[in-house]
């Protein structure tokens, strides 16, 4: 039997992504992004990355079609992100992804953002995906989540309690006089500094948080302190040395996020770990990801930037998953759903 052709279109945030996967075979990964919009703004605004959207979806769908060489009618099935995002962003994409699917008859599934970071891995492989544990960190989630079952066994362990790790990433950025976004200006800066320059706090990984927050993230008060530190130096005519308190502050991060992802591996006894989101570029998370792991004798996996950023593909190959599985296709009045669950 032929492998299945998908079509999966993102719009949860500022990436309008439409990829398409053949089997496990990627043949299309267009994404525009509204970021430079959201610039002068200091951090995504939902209205204009909504209007982008608009204005996008359909030369991101042509661009896709193109590059994979295909036609509409050489589609199985249509996959759309359908939650958790923006409401008005994710309206735009299911949307847009009902219309194709009146208008070509294909089958339409609405899916879930967070899985899709989990079957960005998938591309390239075989099979369905073995158990892992999966740490997400973007500018809109941090979750650890349990994959058991790709399509039917997905479990949320924890999910940040505040800010979403890029988005900590973006405020001390704006701290230190750095533009935005600020992830990238950070990995720069903390290049040249001294990570153990100053101990900022770990959110949540006090003896107190284990029973209640285990596997949750804080990064409010990561944020505060370094903010204070900074105002103290200041006010004390004392030159902020950028490169310590940003190389600090990403160890900071970079040790609750590996520590509490390399712990529920070994404490559900999963032996593959998988990254994914845009902090996951981060130059310290995957350094130390990669030693813990290595050290606890569990497997890391780093998909590609490309698929680890919110793009359509991994919504594709979510989507070849559910038509092998023989799922039925989502009911024509589902919704965009800012806060889906798994
Ligand atoms: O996945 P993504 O492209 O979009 C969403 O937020 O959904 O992630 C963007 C976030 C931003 O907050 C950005 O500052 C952060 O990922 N980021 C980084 C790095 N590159 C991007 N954070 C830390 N280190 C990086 N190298
Ligand atoms: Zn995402």
């Amino acid at each position: 039997r032929r492998a299945p052709v998908v079509l999966g279109i993102e719009t949860s945030c500022d990436e309008t992504g439409v990829g398409i996967v053949r089997g496990r075979t990627l043949l299309a990964n267009a994404v525009a992004s509204s970021m430079d919009e959201h610039v002068i703004f200091g951090g995504v605004v939902p209205e204009v990355a909504a209007r982008a959207h608009v204005e996008a979806i359909v030369p991101t769908l042509r661009a896709a079609l193109d590059e994979a060489g295909l036609t509409l009618d050489e589609l199985d099935a249509i996959a759309v992100t359908s939650g958790p995002g923006l409401a008005g962003a994710l309206m735009v994409g299911v949307g847009a992804a009902k219309g194709l699917a009146a208008a070509t008859g294909l089958p339409l599934y609405g899916v879930n953002h967070l899985v899709g970071h989990v079957a960005a891995d998938l591309i390239g492989r075989e099979g369905d995906g073995e158990e892992a544990v999966a740490l997400l960190v973007s500018g809109g989630h941090t979750s650890l989540i349990h994959v058991r079952d790709l399509v039917d066994d997905v479990e949320m362990l924890g999910e940040t309690i505040d800010d979403a790790a890029g988005e900590a990433f973006d405020k001390v950025a704006r701290i230190l006089g750095l533009p935005y976004p600020g992830g990238p200006e950070i990995d720069r800066a903390a290049a040249d500094g001294d990570r153990d320059a100053i101990r900022f706090p770990r959110g949540l990984t006090a003896p107190k948080d284990q029973a209640r927050h285990r596997y949750d993230f804080s990064f409010s008060g990561l944020k505060t302190a370094v903010a204070r530190h900074v105002e103290a130096l200041e006010d004390a005519g004392v030159e902020v040395p950028v490169a310590d308190v940003a190389a600090s502050f990403r160890e900071a991060v970079a040790d609750v996020l590996t520590r509490k992802a390399v712990d529920a591996c070994t404490e559900r006894g999963v032996g593959i770990l998988v990254l994914g989101g845009g902090v996951a570029a981060n130059a310290r998370v995957r350094e130390l990801a990669a030693e813990r792991a290595a050290a606890a004798g569990i497997e890391l996996r780093v998909p590609p930037l490309r698929l680890c950023t919110d793009n359509g593909a991994m919504i594709a190959q979510l989507g070849v998953l559910l038509v092998e599985h023989g799922r039925e296709p989502s009911p024509f009045d589902f919704g965009a759903d800012s806060t889906l669950p798994m």
